[in-house]
Protein backbone atom coordinates (compact mmCIF):
# COMPACT_ATOMS: atom_id res chain seq x y z
CA UNK A 1 0.00 0.00 0.00
CA UNK A 2 1.37 3.61 -0.91
CA UNK A 3 2.31 5.58 2.31
CA UNK A 4 0.12 8.62 3.12
CA UNK A 5 2.05 12.01 3.45
CA UNK A 6 1.58 15.09 4.95
CA UNK A 7 2.01 17.81 2.95
CA UNK A 8 -0.54 20.59 3.74
CA UNK A 9 -2.59 20.68 6.82
CA UNK A 10 -5.62 20.42 4.52
CA UNK A 11 -4.85 16.67 3.48
CA UNK A 12 -6.88 16.20 6.51
CA UNK A 13 -10.57 16.34 6.21
CA UNK A 14 -12.10 18.05 9.28
CA UNK A 15 -13.39 14.98 10.47
CA UNK A 16 -10.01 13.18 10.50
CA UNK A 17 -8.32 16.90 12.02
CA UNK A 18 -11.40 16.44 14.89
CA UNK A 19 -10.08 12.82 15.95
CA UNK A 20 -6.23 13.43 15.43
CA UNK A 21 -6.48 16.37 17.89
CA UNK A 22 -8.87 14.06 19.71
CA UNK A 23 -5.95 11.48 19.99
CA UNK A 24 -3.32 14.82 21.06
CA UNK A 25 -5.34 15.45 24.04
CA UNK A 26 -5.90 11.61 25.12
CA UNK A 27 -2.07 11.44 24.90
CA UNK A 28 -1.52 14.53 26.70
CA UNK A 29 -3.76 13.12 29.18
CA UNK A 30 -2.51 9.60 29.48
CA UNK A 31 1.05 9.13 28.41
CA UNK A 32 1.50 6.14 29.86
CA UNK A 33 -0.61 4.27 27.20
CA UNK A 34 1.31 5.11 24.33
CA UNK A 35 4.38 4.70 25.70
CA UNK A 36 5.72 1.57 23.66
CA UNK A 37 3.03 1.86 20.87
CA UNK A 38 6.29 2.56 18.28
CA UNK A 39 8.58 0.38 19.97
CA UNK A 40 10.77 -1.34 16.83
CA UNK A 41 9.86 1.94 14.74
CA UNK A 42 12.48 4.78 13.97
CA UNK A 43 11.45 8.28 12.68
CA UNK A 44 14.11 10.01 10.16
CA UNK A 45 14.61 13.82 11.04
CA UNK A 46 15.91 15.22 7.49
CA UNK A 47 16.43 19.08 8.40
CA UNK A 48 18.15 21.14 5.83
CA UNK A 49 17.15 24.28 7.41
CA UNK A 50 17.64 25.33 11.13
CA UNK A 51 15.40 24.03 13.61
CA UNK A 52 14.78 23.79 17.30
CA UNK A 53 11.03 23.21 18.05
CA UNK A 54 10.04 21.33 15.18
CA UNK A 55 12.97 18.65 14.65
CA UNK A 56 13.33 18.16 18.67
CA UNK A 57 9.24 17.64 19.12
CA UNK A 58 9.45 15.44 16.52
CA UNK A 59 12.19 13.17 18.25
CA UNK A 60 10.94 13.98 21.64
CA UNK A 61 7.31 12.98 20.03
CA UNK A 62 8.54 9.26 18.49
CA UNK A 63 10.78 8.93 21.98
CA UNK A 64 7.76 9.08 24.10
CA UNK A 65 6.09 6.42 22.15
CA UNK A 66 8.69 3.98 22.55
CA UNK A 67 10.57 4.66 19.35
CA UNK A 68 13.82 5.62 17.92
CA UNK A 69 15.34 8.39 15.68
CA UNK A 70 18.00 9.32 13.52
CA UNK A 71 18.67 12.10 10.83
CA UNK A 72 20.22 14.98 10.44
CA UNK A 73 20.29 18.70 11.48
CA UNK A 74 21.77 20.74 8.67
CA UNK A 75 22.12 19.89 4.79
CA UNK A 76 25.95 20.34 5.60
CA UNK A 77 26.03 17.27 8.01
CA UNK A 78 24.36 15.23 4.81
CA UNK A 79 25.21 13.93 1.50
CA UNK A 80 23.22 16.97 -0.03
CA UNK A 81 26.28 19.19 0.59
CA UNK A 82 27.88 16.75 -2.40
CA UNK A 83 24.66 17.26 -4.47
CA UNK A 84 22.33 14.35 -3.83
CA UNK A 85 18.93 14.96 -4.91
CA UNK A 86 16.10 14.95 -2.18
CA UNK A 87 14.45 12.35 -3.78
CA UNK A 88 17.81 9.95 -3.29
CA UNK A 89 17.90 10.59 -0.42
CA UNK A 90 14.25 9.61 0.78
CA UNK A 91 14.33 6.66 -1.23
CA UNK A 92 17.85 5.70 0.65
CA UNK A 93 15.88 6.41 4.35
CA UNK A 94 12.86 4.39 3.36
CA UNK A 95 15.80 1.72 3.84
CA UNK A 96 16.58 3.30 7.37
CA UNK A 97 13.58 4.50 9.03
CA UNK A 98 9.54 3.93 8.72
CA UNK A 99 8.68 7.61 8.91
CA UNK A 100 10.44 10.61 8.14
CA UNK A 101 10.23 14.63 8.69
CA UNK A 102 11.71 16.83 6.00
CA UNK A 103 12.29 20.78 6.68
CA UNK A 104 13.72 22.55 3.62
CA UNK A 105 14.17 26.32 2.16
CA UNK A 106 12.73 25.60 -1.24
CA UNK A 107 9.46 25.38 -1.42
CA UNK A 108 7.74 21.77 -2.76
CA UNK A 109 11.06 20.16 -1.54
CA UNK A 110 9.70 17.97 0.87
CA UNK A 111 6.37 16.84 -1.93
CA UNK A 112 8.74 15.98 -4.13
CA UNK A 113 10.87 13.63 -1.65
CA UNK A 114 7.57 11.87 -0.88
CA UNK A 115 7.00 10.57 -4.41
CA UNK A 116 10.02 8.61 -4.50
CA UNK A 117 10.00 7.58 -0.82
CA UNK A 118 8.33 3.88 0.56
CA UNK A 119 7.84 5.64 4.05
CA UNK A 120 5.26 8.35 5.11
CA UNK A 121 6.96 11.80 4.54
CA UNK A 122 5.53 14.90 6.80
CA UNK A 123 6.60 18.50 5.69
CA UNK A 124 8.12 19.85 8.09
CA UNK A 125 8.63 23.14 6.81
CA UNK A 126 8.70 23.66 3.23
CA UNK A 127 10.40 27.80 2.33
CA UNK A 128 7.99 30.33 3.03
CA UNK A 129 5.32 27.97 1.57
CA UNK A 130 3.55 25.96 4.43
CA UNK A 131 4.10 24.25 7.80
CA UNK A 132 1.38 21.61 8.34
CA UNK A 133 2.79 20.64 11.32
CA UNK A 134 2.85 24.04 13.11
CA UNK A 135 -0.28 24.17 11.97
CA UNK A 136 -1.54 21.37 13.82
CA UNK A 137 0.14 22.32 16.82
CA UNK A 138 -1.75 25.83 16.66
CA UNK A 139 -5.01 23.97 16.37
CA UNK A 140 -4.61 22.07 18.86
CA UNK A 141 -3.37 25.37 21.17
CA UNK A 142 -6.50 27.14 19.99
CA UNK A 143 -9.04 24.31 20.27
CA UNK A 144 -7.74 23.43 23.45
CA UNK A 145 -7.85 27.13 24.68
CA UNK A 146 -11.50 28.23 23.32
CA UNK A 147 -13.55 24.88 23.05
CA UNK A 148 -13.85 25.44 19.23
CA UNK A 149 -12.93 27.12 15.87
CA UNK A 150 -16.22 28.15 14.47
CA UNK A 151 -16.99 32.07 15.22
CA UNK A 152 -13.24 32.86 16.14
CA UNK A 153 -11.95 36.45 15.26
CA UNK A 154 -8.21 35.51 14.26
CA UNK A 155 -5.71 38.42 14.12
CA UNK A 156 -2.03 36.99 12.66
CA UNK A 157 0.52 40.33 13.25
CA UNK A 158 4.27 40.27 12.05
CA UNK A 159 5.32 38.94 8.86
CA UNK A 160 2.42 38.12 7.17
CA UNK A 161 4.28 37.80 3.71
CA UNK A 162 7.25 35.36 4.53
CA UNK A 163 5.54 32.92 7.32
CA UNK A 164 4.91 30.13 6.24
CA UNK A 165 2.96 29.16 9.39
CA UNK A 166 0.58 32.47 8.59
CA UNK A 167 -0.52 30.80 5.31
CA UNK A 168 -0.82 27.33 6.77
CA UNK A 169 -2.83 28.82 9.39
CA UNK A 170 -5.32 30.92 7.40
CA UNK A 171 -5.52 27.72 5.02
CA UNK A 172 -6.82 25.91 7.69
CA UNK A 173 -8.79 27.89 10.19
CA UNK A 174 -10.50 28.85 6.81
CA UNK A 175 -12.77 25.61 6.38
CA UNK A 176 -14.70 26.64 9.53
CA UNK A 177 -17.98 28.58 10.46
CA UNK A 178 -17.90 32.37 11.01
CA UNK A 179 -14.25 32.32 10.39
CA UNK A 180 -12.61 36.20 10.58
CA UNK A 181 -9.16 37.14 10.12
CA UNK A 182 -7.67 40.82 11.16
CA UNK A 183 -4.31 40.74 8.93
CA UNK A 184 -1.83 42.88 10.54
CA UNK A 185 1.57 44.31 9.23
CA UNK A 186 3.10 46.55 7.54
CA UNK A 187 2.58 47.21 3.37
CA UNK A 188 5.31 45.51 2.34
CA UNK A 189 4.53 42.34 4.46
CA UNK A 190 1.12 41.39 3.70
CA UNK A 191 0.26 37.99 2.79
CA UNK A 192 1.26 36.92 -0.81
CA UNK A 193 -1.97 36.85 -3.20
CA UNK A 194 -2.93 34.03 -3.40
CA UNK A 195 -3.55 33.75 0.00
CA UNK A 196 -5.86 37.10 -0.22
CA UNK A 197 -8.10 35.18 -3.24
CA UNK A 198 -8.52 32.11 -1.42
CA UNK A 199 -10.15 34.55 1.49
CA UNK A 200 -12.11 36.33 -1.32
CA UNK A 201 -13.10 33.22 -3.12
CA UNK A 202 -14.41 31.55 0.18
CA UNK A 203 -16.35 34.59 1.04
CA UNK A 204 -14.56 34.92 4.44
CA UNK A 205 -14.66 38.55 6.04
CA UNK A 206 -11.15 39.94 6.58
CA UNK A 207 -9.33 43.47 7.66
CA UNK A 208 -5.65 44.25 6.44
CA UNK A 209 -4.31 47.03 9.23
CA UNK A 210 -1.05 48.14 9.69
CA UNK A 211 -1.53 49.04 13.32
CA UNK A 212 -1.36 46.94 15.96
CA UNK A 213 -3.66 48.95 18.85
CA UNK A 214 -6.81 49.17 20.09
CA UNK A 215 -8.78 49.39 16.88
CA UNK A 216 -7.05 45.70 14.97
CA UNK A 217 -6.90 43.99 18.77
CA UNK A 218 -10.54 45.16 19.79
CA UNK A 219 -12.18 41.99 18.46
CA UNK A 220 -9.59 39.56 19.08
CA UNK A 221 -10.07 35.55 20.59
CA UNK A 222 -6.42 35.07 19.69
CA UNK A 223 -3.82 37.25 18.56
CA UNK A 224 -1.47 35.13 16.45
CA UNK A 225 2.11 37.13 16.85
CA UNK A 226 5.71 36.55 14.08
CA UNK A 227 8.87 36.85 13.59
CA UNK A 228 10.40 39.06 10.58
CA UNK A 229 11.89 36.33 8.46
CA UNK A 230 15.28 37.47 8.19
CA UNK A 231 15.98 34.71 5.88
CA UNK A 232 13.65 35.39 3.59
CA UNK A 233 14.89 38.26 2.56
CA UNK A 234 16.93 40.03 -0.14
CA UNK A 235 18.41 42.23 1.35
CA UNK A 236 19.67 43.13 5.26
CA UNK A 237 18.98 46.75 4.86
CA UNK A 238 15.25 45.71 4.62
CA UNK A 239 15.10 43.59 7.30
CA UNK A 240 16.56 45.79 9.47
CA UNK A 241 13.98 48.71 8.46
CA UNK A 242 11.37 45.53 9.17
CA UNK A 243 12.38 43.98 12.19
CA UNK A 244 10.98 46.18 15.16
CA UNK A 245 8.02 47.32 13.51
CA UNK A 246 5.77 45.47 16.10
CA UNK A 247 6.94 44.85 19.41
CA UNK A 248 3.87 43.46 21.85
CA UNK A 249 4.84 45.24 25.80
CA UNK A 250 3.02 45.29 28.71
CA UNK A 251 1.67 48.22 27.43
CA UNK A 252 -0.29 47.18 24.21
CA UNK A 253 -1.14 44.36 26.19
CA UNK A 254 -3.62 46.94 28.46
CA UNK A 255 -5.30 47.69 24.87
CA UNK A 256 -6.52 43.95 24.25
CA UNK A 257 -9.45 42.02 25.71
CA UNK A 258 -9.33 40.00 28.79
CA UNK A 259 -9.79 36.74 26.69
CA UNK A 260 -7.29 37.23 24.07
CA UNK A 261 -4.88 35.08 24.02
CA UNK A 262 -1.83 35.26 22.60
CA UNK A 263 0.12 32.98 20.61
CA UNK A 264 3.49 32.62 18.57
CA UNK A 265 4.99 29.94 16.40
CA UNK A 266 8.75 30.36 18.22
CA UNK A 267 11.55 31.98 17.73
CA UNK A 268 10.84 35.17 18.87
CA UNK A 269 13.38 38.07 18.26
CA UNK A 270 11.68 40.87 19.77
CA UNK A 271 8.35 41.02 18.65
CA UNK A 272 6.86 39.77 21.91
CA UNK A 273 8.86 41.64 25.02
CA UNK A 274 9.80 39.34 27.89
CA UNK A 275 7.72 41.13 29.78
CA UNK A 276 4.45 39.69 28.60
CA UNK A 277 5.42 36.20 28.99
CA UNK A 278 3.75 36.40 32.66
CA UNK A 279 0.52 37.90 31.27
CA UNK A 280 -2.02 34.92 31.56
CA UNK A 281 -2.80 35.12 28.32
CA UNK A 282 0.54 34.40 26.52
CA UNK A 283 0.02 30.93 25.53
CA UNK A 284 3.05 30.55 23.40
CA UNK A 285 5.05 28.23 25.62
CA UNK A 286 2.03 25.85 26.07
CA UNK A 287 1.47 26.15 22.13
CA UNK A 288 5.42 24.73 21.89
CA UNK A 289 4.28 21.99 24.21
CA UNK A 290 1.20 21.05 22.32
CA UNK A 291 3.86 20.07 19.54
CA UNK A 292 4.78 17.41 20.87
CA UNK A 293 1.07 15.65 21.69
CA UNK A 294 -0.14 16.51 17.87
CA UNK A 295 3.42 15.12 16.65
CA UNK A 296 2.89 11.93 18.72
CA UNK A 297 -0.87 11.78 17.51
CA UNK A 298 0.52 12.41 13.71
CA UNK A 299 3.22 9.63 13.57
CA UNK A 300 0.50 6.89 15.30
CA UNK A 301 -2.14 8.10 12.38
CA UNK A 302 0.49 8.18 9.40
CA UNK A 303 1.99 4.83 10.87
CA UNK A 304 -2.16 2.93 10.78
CA UNK A 305 -0.62 2.35 14.95
CA UNK A 306 -3.30 2.49 17.40
CA UNK A 307 -3.73 1.53 21.57
CA UNK A 308 -6.64 -0.50 22.83
CA UNK A 309 -8.69 1.87 24.56
N1 LIG B 1 8.02 26.94 15.12
C1 LIG B 1 9.10 26.42 14.49
O1 LIG B 1 9.02 25.93 13.36
O2 LIG B 1 10.26 26.51 15.22
P1 LIG B 1 11.65 25.92 14.76
O3 LIG B 1 12.09 26.68 13.54
O4 LIG B 1 12.57 26.08 15.94
O5 LIG B 1 11.43 24.47 14.40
Amino acid sequence: MAPRHLMSPLDFSTEELDKLLDLANDIECNPDKYAHVCEGKRIATLFYEPSTRTRLSFEAAMMNLGGKVLGFASQDSSSAAKGESVSDTMRIVSCYADIAAMRHPKEGAPLVASMKSLIPVINAGDGGHQHPTQTLTDLLTIRSLKGHFDHLTIGLCGDLKFGRTVHSLINALSRYEGIKFVLISPEELRVPSYVRDSLVAKNIPYREVIGLDSDSMKDLDILYMTRVQRERFFNEEDYLRMKDFYILDKEKMKLAPPEMYVLHPLPRVNEISVEVDNDKRAKYFEQAQYGVYIREALILTLLGLEVAQ
